[in-house]
């Protein structure tokens, strides 16, 4: 599995700053899903472990599928992050900021979006020499307000909100200069997945490039 840097995944978000959430129980429909929505316009996805079968979802979207780069979100410990790496994961998200966790990815140069929502975190985060940082709950944490509040002080740090992100806010979020993408299960239900309908997914996809590209003309 090739690696990819903070660089890459940076230029993917100029195209579409947006990071669909996967959450299945079967690898194949973990696949169809991904290419639903990279058939709309999103390539960079994240595979939440919160099924059993999430490792292997993982690990299919990176064999079987190209041009999608494969991310785990939901990484709680060392341990886990270890597991996703070797299971074709090329970029961590944690719900949280735990320090040997995002150490690890330090380490090996693993772009890490660790959960971050008082500015006490964001601190930690910055200390630890991260400078990209996940916003969640982000609708519960305040908002757009509370990012711009955060934003004003931690001049460096770019936010990736998710939590309550959705197309009806998502331009909201976008229009925050130090939002590098937004992140979100809304791209993916459960109701369209169940029926095998991938072509719903497409269309929520592009209209969600549609959004973030005017609201980053
Ligand atoms: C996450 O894991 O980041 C959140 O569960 C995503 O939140 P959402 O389901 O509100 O998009």
């Amino acid at each position: 599995m090739s690696e990819i840097t903070a660089q890459t995944l940076e230029a993917k978000f100029q195209a579409a700053p947006v990071v669909p959430l996967i959450q299945a129980d079967d690898p194949v429909v973990a696949i169809e899903t991904a290419k639903a929505l990279q058939a709309g316009g999103l390539d960079v996805i994240e595979v939440v472990l919160r099924t059993d079968a999430a490792l292997d979802c993982m690990e299919a979207i990176a064999k079987e599928t190209s041009g999608i780069i494969v991310g785990a979100g939901t990484v709680l410990t060392v341990d886990q992050a270890e597991q996703v790496l070797s299971r074709g994961a090329q970029f961590v998200v944690s719900p949280g900021l735990v320090d040997p966790v995002a150490q690890y990815c330090l380490d090996r140069s693993v772009p890490i979006f660790a959960g971050t929502m008082t500015a006490g975190e964001v601190q930690r985060a910055y200390a630890l020499g991260l400078r990209t940082v996940k916003f969640f709950p982000a609708k519960l944490a305040g908002g757009v307000p509370m990012l711009k509040a955060l934003s004003s002080v931690f001049r460096e740090m770019r936010f990736m909100p998710t939590g309550g992100v959705s197309a009806e806010n998502l331009s909201e979020f976008l229009a925050v200069p130090s939002v590098i993408a937004c992140g979100g299960s809304w791209l993916t239900p459960k109701g369209s997945i169940e029926v095998g309908d991938y072509n719903a997914i497409t269309k929520l996809a592009i209209e969600a490039v549609a959004l973030a590209k005017a609201a980053r003309p």
